[in-house]
């Protein structure tokens, strides 16, 4: 590029920016504080409610979505899965999930809705990796009692196939259920709350 090439873009780059300047301080003056009353567009979106068709996972099937800037791990349960629940019971630390994070109107044990199937918040509370989802029975890396469920690949927690949290792991709480609701029997909505029936 010639140096002529250089300084006429440079004088183009300093015009351009008075220009923006001169804008700015107008706007500021005529409207002042205006960007911290509302939400930009990406802001919202951001943290905009997300819609999933759960119609095609299949039975022990899970897929991921994003809400929030965080994966939601969505699996469809099946009869085995919700009667092996039952048998890690007493293997996992919070049952009932009474000091973990759930909407009130999902299952305390099942933590869900509709028994089959399970949203959770995919970041281990122990320092917020994501977990492995495992849904296999007794893995040789997991072991002969392993139900199927999640496991931490940063410091080894694991977590059953309702997110709770199995005991003596350095995770403290179960995987979080996040707001979610039915608009209909196949679409779910992560973020916002079902309503009352
Ligand atoms: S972040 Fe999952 S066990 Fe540490």
């Amino acid at each position: 590029m010639s140096n002529d090439g250089v300084n006429v873009g440079r004088r183009r780059f300093l015009v351009a920016a008075t220009s923006v300047v001169g804008a700015a301080g107008a706007v500021g003056a005529a409207v002042p504080f205006v960007g911290s009353w509302f939400p930009s567009a990406k802001a919202k979106a951001a943290g905009a409610p997300v819609k999933v068709n759960v119609s095609k996972i299949g039975p022990g099937q899970q897929i991921v979505a994003e809400w929030r800037g965080q994966p939601v791990f969505i699996v469809r349960r099946t009869e085995e899965t919700l009667a092996n629940l039952k048998k890690v019971e007493s293997a996992v630390a919070d049952p009932d999930s009474a000091a973990s994070v759930q909407p009130a109107y999902v299952d305390r044990k099942l933590r869900s809705i509709k028994p089959e199937i399970l949203v959770l918040v995919g970041l281990c509370t122990h320092l917020g990796c994501a977990p492995s989802f495992r849904p296999e029975l007794a893995p040789a890396d997991l072991g002969a009692d392993w139900m199927g469920g999640y496991f931490c690949p940063c410091h080894g927690s694991k977590y059953d196939l309702a997110g709770r949290v199995y005991k003596a792991q350095p995770a403290p709480l179960n995987l979080p259920v996040p707001p979610h609701t039915y608009e209909s029997d196949d679409v779910i909505i992560v973020g916002v709350d079902q309503e009352k029936a």
